[in-house]
């Protein structure tokens, strides 16, 4: 099937009736939990293939004190969010990438996963349901937070003989309370991210707990966030906490290599490619230290943060700043990644899928 004909059936689910807007202050959204209506939950046995599955009202949920993902950190989690649009459509954004990310980290973690077909209907069927927690245009974004978690009871080490498909949503705003500012960095020097042969490749959730201690301090120093460097040479740039990172030399843009030790960024991939469409060199290797404190740009990517610029880096109590306000190449990239997003320019790579 050719793009185009690809990109017209993403396009044949039906669009329904603008629903009512919840009624909440949709000018202060951040990055917090919004309870919302609905969410999906399907299960499976350990080596079996998920139910169908289902919504039921959001609320917790029950689980075995012995289940895997509490005990022995048996789950994964993935993030993408839904736009809506001025006439009232909502757009998702390659979420196809989500399901292939999970199936991979599910095979890394022994865990069966949903197909990616199922990912994606649960996903909007996600969505739907919940359509008046999708800001205004211009607003937010709902984010959409898919779970795998092994849910059967376990004692001894093994994977868990039961499986939860869980999907909540939430919508959000800004990631970091800078907004769209610049944020200010740390360099870890300490503490290590992943390790190679780790789990660091996927989106696994104890790759997040194991951050927050480092987070915690540079947070209570004043700093948005840390970025890690491997953990082997303690020189090249890994990833930071909550996303990805790319320096920009010379009209050159760099990023760390995917080598097992740095999440797969789907928004990182999609900035690779629109950088390149828009003449960019783009190059993924190891980058060291020294260029991130000599660049002329640093920004992030994630699907939380979309594209956020780093207006200062401390790296052993050295403080290095990248000029004032947000960079030409990061502002550049936020408005063509966002406008693709948002549905406000042509989506000649059929990224977006109606929900
Ligand atoms: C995302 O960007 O969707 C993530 O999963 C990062 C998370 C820490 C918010």
């Amino acid at each position: 099937m050719g793009s185009n004909a690809r990109c017209e059936a993403s396009r044949t689910s039906t669009i329904q009736e603008a629903s009512e807007l919840a009624d909440i202050n949709w000018d202060n959204l951040g990055f917090g939990l919004v309870p919302t209506d609905y969410m999906y939950i399907a299960k499976s046995p350990r080596d079996g293939v998920f139910t169908e599955g289902g919504l039921q009202r959001f609320g917790p949920i029950q689980m075995c004190p012995s289940a895997g993902i509490l005990n022995y950190g048996q789950g994964l989690f993935e993030g993408l969010k839904a736009y809506r649009k001025e006439d009232g459509s909502i757009l998702l954004f390659r979420p196809e990438e989500n399901a292939w990310r999970m199936r991979t980290g599910a095979e890394r973690m022994c865990m069966p996963s949903p197909t990616v077909e199922h990912f994606v209907d649960a996903v909007k069927e996600t969505v739907l349901a919940n359509k008046r927690w999708v800001p205004p245009p211009g607003k937010g974004s709902l984010y959409i937070r898919p779970l795998l978690m092994g849910s059967g009871a376990v004692l001894g080490l093994a994977p868990a003989p039961e499986y939860t498909f869980l999907i909540f949503v939430s919508p959000v705003g800004n990631y970091f309370k800078e907004g769209l500012a610049p944020i200010n960095l740390i360099v870890e020097n300490e503490f290590h991210r992943a390790i190679p042969g780790g789990t660091g490749g996927v989106k696994t959730i104890g790759n997040y707990a194991a951050v927050l201690k480092a987070q915690s301090i540079a947070k209570a120093k004043g700093y948005s966030d840390v970025l890690y460097l491997d953990s082997v040479h303690k020189k090249y740039l890994e990833e930071v906490s909550s996303c990805n990172v790319f320096v920009v030399k010379d009209k050159v843009i760099s990023t760390p290599a995917i080598k097992g030790t740095i999440l797969p960024g789907i928004t990182r991939k999609s900035i690779i490619e629109v950088a390149q469409s828009q003449g960019f060199q783009v190059e993924e290797r190891l980058v060291a230290i020294d260029e991130l404190l000599e660049a002329d740009e640093v920004f992030c990517t994630g699907t939380a943060v979309v594209v956020s610029p780093v207006g200062s880096i401390t790296y052993l109590g050295k403080r290095v700043e990248y000029g004032d306000g947000v960079g030409i190449v990061s502002q550049q990239l936020y408005s063509a990644l966002t406008s693709l997003q948002m549905g406000l320019s042509e989506d000649k790579l059929c990224w977006t899928v109606v929900v």
